[in-house]
């Protein structure tokens, strides 16, 4: 049965979405950066792309434009106090990475840090920004990926059911819950069906 529906003006209710590490900087003239960034998505398969829409008045807008390069390190349970901290403090007053005793490694192609600690982390070449209105939409491409070793399955594929990703809906941060399907598994049952996202 439909459910009756209550109608609002447009807003920024899609749910749930990640909430990032975004890594930034490159160590030298501009110092390592982290903002936790949860209007971030994938935008593209071929090529890889990710898209983060950042406030021009954050610390990490202007050394994201400097650089043209970005990290997403996508976080684990574990670290949700340090996303909550990233996201309520400036790289202009603290050194976050040290403040919340992550580890920044340069990334394998570009010089912006990944998080350590994190499970899987996107290393982007800023491709293109779009400014629309409170929000930059930063479009990276994602040159390189970097996932932990021990959550790698024998047949390489990346074990997303031990990384305890952490997920954010409507301000609040959550665990992700059982798994209750997997791709294409709707149509499992005609032989051949291909499809692609
Ligand atoms: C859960 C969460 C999600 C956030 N998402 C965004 C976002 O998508 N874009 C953005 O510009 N700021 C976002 N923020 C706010 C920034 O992370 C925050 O202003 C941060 O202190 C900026 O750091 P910086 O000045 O070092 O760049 C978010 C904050 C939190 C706590």
């Amino acid at each position: 049965m439909a459910a009756e529906k209550m109608i609002w003006q447009g807003g920024t209710l899609l749910a749930p979405v990640p909430a990032v590490l975004v890594g930034c900087g490159n160590g030298k003239e501009f110092l390592y950066n982290l903002i936790t960034v949860a209007w971030a998505g994938t935008v593209c398969s071929e090529p890889p792309m990710v898209g983060i829409g950042i406030r021009p008045e954050r610390y990490s807008y202007g050394l994201i434009l400097a650089t043209g390069e970005f990290t997403v390190n996508l976080p684990s349970t574990n670290m949700v106090e340090s996303v909550d901290f990233c996201g309520v403090r400036s790289g202009r007053d603290v050194d976050k990475f040290k403040a919340c005793g992550l580890t920044a490694v340069p990334g394998s192609q570009i010089s912006a840090p990944i998080v350590a600690e994190a499970p899987l982390s996107l290393e982007c070449k800023l491709e293109k920004s779009v400014e629309l209105g409170s929000h930059t939409l930063f479009l990276g491409r994602i040159v390189a990926v970097q996932a932990a070793c021990a959550l790698i399955r024998e047949n390489g594929s990346f074990d997303v059911d031990h990384a305890d990703f952490a997920a954010y809906a409507h301000g609040h941060y959550y665990s992700l819950g059982e798994k209750i399907g997997h791709f294409g598994f709707s149509i499992r049952r005609k032989a051949g069906a291909k499809i692609r996202n």
